[in-house]
């Protein structure tokens, strides 16, 4: 079967970077491709590449067998290609409607958005793949989970078939992931085709059909989850044998070093975002703060450091 779509020889340099070194890809339709990498190894290059947003110095582009030229992500569109981004690139003070059809509107008889139409197709999409979201909703007001579910309804409305996820986990917590895996398994059950980048062996193992992994710009190899372990995986991405176990004593914390307590911090817009939160920190322990991205972290360690 021929795949839908392959990748030959792709090279990019910047300036000092080999950022893409002669890289061979192929997806077959209905899989998840995991494309497993180290920080800075190359991954987004590529898929930028793929997406029309940089042009390779050599190498070529197939989908389903044919050449094609992608010099703007309107070329990848017309492709098939569809890319959700590390970071959303969603209006805030537009509804999901509004972002969906934004650059593809439905538009009535003289010009007017037909929105309605718009938000009835949005609908269907989030019916048929289980991608629940209210056409209605502001992106503001939606939790990163929901805001992603849009982007993704956004390529599936311009009839994408080919998906890439940059990191898509990165932003997310361990639960929203396992239901973005659902809303993956259920696209590829439907004939979609996902190149899924992360760092992350968990993932990889949890949701891949197929594994190749980019270490300095090159493709250092090709499995599966079932031939592989996190182990031999992690010695892919970087090259050598890793020891995935911390060694880890027992903390033997001294004097109280900080102590907060009741700390209230709101945004700029007087949202709170920290709200009554106390914690103390013993010398030589160290304390960890789980949340979701955009949950008040960062605004408690400005309050913290004096920087709000
Ligand atoms: N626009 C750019 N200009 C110069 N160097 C870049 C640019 N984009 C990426 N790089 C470099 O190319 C290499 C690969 O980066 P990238 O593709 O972002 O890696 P990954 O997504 O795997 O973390 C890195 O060394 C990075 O610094
Ligand atoms: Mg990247």
């Amino acid at each position: 079967m021929t795949p839908i779509l392959e990748l030959k020889g792709i090279t990019k340099r910047f300036p000092g970077v080999l950022a893409n070194d002669h890289i061979d890809l192929s997806l077959n339709k209905g899989e998840i491709l995991a494309l497993l990498g180290e920080n800075g190894a190359g991954k987004s290059t590529l898929m930028n590449i793929l997406y029309g947003l940089y042009q390779p110095d050599e190498g070529e582009i197939l989908v389903n067998g044919e050449k094609v030229t992608i010099n703007s992500p309107t070329d990848a569109i017309n492709q098939g290609i569809g890319m959700v981004h590390q970071h959303f690139m969603l209006i805030p003070v537009f509804t999901v409607t509004e972002n969906v059809m934004l650059g593809n509107e439905a538009v009535k008889q003289a010009g007017l958005l037909d929105r309605k139409k718009a938000a009835d197709r949005i609908l269907e999409i989030s019916n048929h793949y289980n991608l629940e979201v209210n056409p209605d909703d502001y992106s503001r007001d939606l939790p990163v989970g929901v805001q992603q579910r849009v982007e993704i309804i956004k390529l599936l409305y311009r009839e994408a078939d080919i998906l890439i996820f940059d990191e898509p986990t990165a932003v997310l917590t361990p639960q929203e992931a396992d239901e973005l895996f659902k809303i993956m398994r259920s696209l590829v059950k439907q004939g979609k085709s996902i190149i899924f980048i992360t760092h992350k062996l968990r993932e990889v193992m949890d949701i891949a059909d197929r594994v190749m992994v980019i270490r300095s710009g090159a493709m250092v190899g090709e499995t599966t989850p079932a031939q592989a372990d996190k182990q031999s995986l992690a010695a892919m991405m970087v090259g050598r044998s890793v020891d995935l176990e911390v060694d880890r004593t027992e903390s033997k914390p001294g004097e109280l070093v900080c102590s907060v307590e009741n700390l209230t911090v709101a945004d700029k817009f007087q949202n709170i975002v920290v709200d009554d939160v106390s914690l103390e920190v013993y010398s030589g322990e160290i304390v960890g703060i789980a949340g979701g991205q955009g949950n008040g972290q960062t605004e408690l360690v400005y309050a913290i450091t004096g920087l709000q």
